[in-house]
């Protein structure tokens, strides 16, 4: 989460428009070198995985402080060489993990020699028809693998991800068909579960694939995807990535010994290395009520112009973010305002025409009301801890055209992604006949 008082939000504001989100470079580069240090420490391969936040600094960032890239798609994967990635797979700095081939993405690895992870034996085969001559990496869904909801498990049988157990013959005779060697079992225990449920589940990870291994002679890496955990509530703890160096040392030892040859292992978070760092500023436009009557109870509607199209997760999980009132002309420096005024309980809700365009929303309920000094029109929101999953999934619904991005690095910042305009939006309008 960060202290809003180091930031002129009122001048960025009026210098670029809400909303806009704004990424601490600083703060970022404290935790993604402190996480790759350790990693290093340890032996192991450290992965940014791009789709937590795919911006053009944050990658140089990541590249800088030696990590590799899990991309998920044959952009990501292009978007990771412009931040000056090597392409190449021996060993791989990129990797792309996607459950299906779309676009470019079979192109793009074939061309730029990344590692392929596969999903199914059918992946393997459109790889070798393709033309690729290379290692590849299969992702396992492994029984198990917990989210903070369950549309963010990424293992067991309600996940789509990955290969399941029972089918991993068909795979081997897949790639041994193809002639290409399979160089890294791969997956991912869910993103974000509790702090406990984490370790847990990479620890029966580790113990599955130190079964899995003698039936792989050529996997010289074993990943263990990413899913550290990110404390989005005030109350909520930091993971401690002195719990999980234990588990990464008895994976390197056991593995390996269980190989009887060196395995190299990887992790690859995304939501731990950036969510922390950004966040999304909003303007509130006006502050309305409704009023309790035999079809239910009335609120305080605080009306904001970022909506589901800028922050997707609270409409799409119920996912919780915190949420700071900074009063208008706040000033250079501006601090969390309104502390004086009375807390009242709010919904606060963006301008799209959805009803579901509300940021205080909770896993079963649509509306979950929050006490805060009660906002004024003109005063500034700050949605906290926005740096992941935020930008990258959001869209131009409505035509809203998305918002501008910041970095914010020693003092000053920089506009790193303009707001999207009208002429963006039609820019792929075309008239062609087939
Ligand atoms: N590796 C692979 C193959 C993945 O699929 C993912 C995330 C990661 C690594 C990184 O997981 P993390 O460390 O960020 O938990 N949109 C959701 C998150 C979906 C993540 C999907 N895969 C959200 O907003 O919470």
């Amino acid at each position: 989460m960060l202290d809003l008082s180091h930031y002129p939000l009122d001048r960025l504001a009026s210098r670029v428009g809400t909303p806009f989100y704004l990424h601490d470079a600083g703060i970022m580069r404290g935790t993604v070198s402190r996480f790759a240090e350790l990693v290093r420490e340890h032996g192991l391969f450290g992965r940014y995985a791009v789709k937590a936040n795919a911006a053009r600094p944050v990658l140089e960032l990541m590249r800088a402080e030696g990590l590799g890239v899990d991309a998920g798609s044959g952009n990501e994967v292009l978007r990771a060489r412009r931040a000056g990635f090597p392409g190449g797979s021996d060993p791989a700095v990129i990797m792309l993990t996607t459950d299906v081939f779309r676009d470019n993405a079979l192109d793009v690895v074939s061309r730029e020699r990344v590692l392929p992870n596969v999903g199914s034996p059918r992946m393997i085969r459109e790889l070798r028809d393709a033309g690729y001559r290379g290692p590849v990496g299969v992702r396992i869904n492994p029984g198990f693998g917990h989210g903070v909801v369950e549309a963010c498990d990424t293992g067991g049988p309600s996940s789509k991800h990955g290969i399941w157990l029972d089918a991993l013959d068909g795979v081997r005779r897949a790639a041994a068909d193809a002639g290409l060697p399979v160089a890294v079992l791969h997956a991912h225990v869910g993103t974000g579960p509790t702090l406990p449920e984490f370790d847990t589940n990479v620890r029966k990870l580790v113990d599955l694939f130190v079964e899995l291994l003698p039936d792989f002679p050529e996997v010289g890496t074993v990943n263990l995807g990413g899913g550290i955990p990110h404390p989005y509530r005030p109350q909520e703890r930091a993971y401690d990535l002195a719990s999980y160096r234990p588990i990464w040392d008895e994976a390197v030892a056991r593995l390996s010994q269980r190989a009887a040859r060196p395995i190299r292992v990887e992790v690859e978070p995304g939501r731990y290395l950036v969510a922390g760092a950004g966040i999304l500023v909003t303007r509130v436009k006006e502050v309305k009520e409704t009023r309790t009557n035999e079809k239910g109870r009335g609120h305080t509607f605080v009306m904001v112009d970022a909506g589901f199209c800028d922050l997707l997760r609270p409409a799409l999980y119920g996912s919780y973010h915190e949420i700071e009132v900074v009063s208008a002309g706040a000033g250079g420096g501006a601090a969390s305002g309104g502390a004086q005024r009375p807390s009242v309980s709010c919904v606060v809700a963006g301008p799209l025409c959805e009803s579901g365009d509300v940021f205080t929303r909770s896993e079963t309920e649509l509306l979950d009301p929050r006490m805060m000094p009660r906002p004024e029109a003109g005063d500034l929101l700050v949605v906290q801890d926005a740096g992941a999953y935020g930008a990258v999934m959001s869209s131009n619904y409505l035509s809203m055209g998305r918002a501008a991005e910041v970095w914010w690095e020693d003092g000053h910042g920089r506009i790193i992604s303009r707001r999207e305009t009208l002429e963006d939006l039609v820019a792929r309008e075309c008239d062609v006949a087939l």
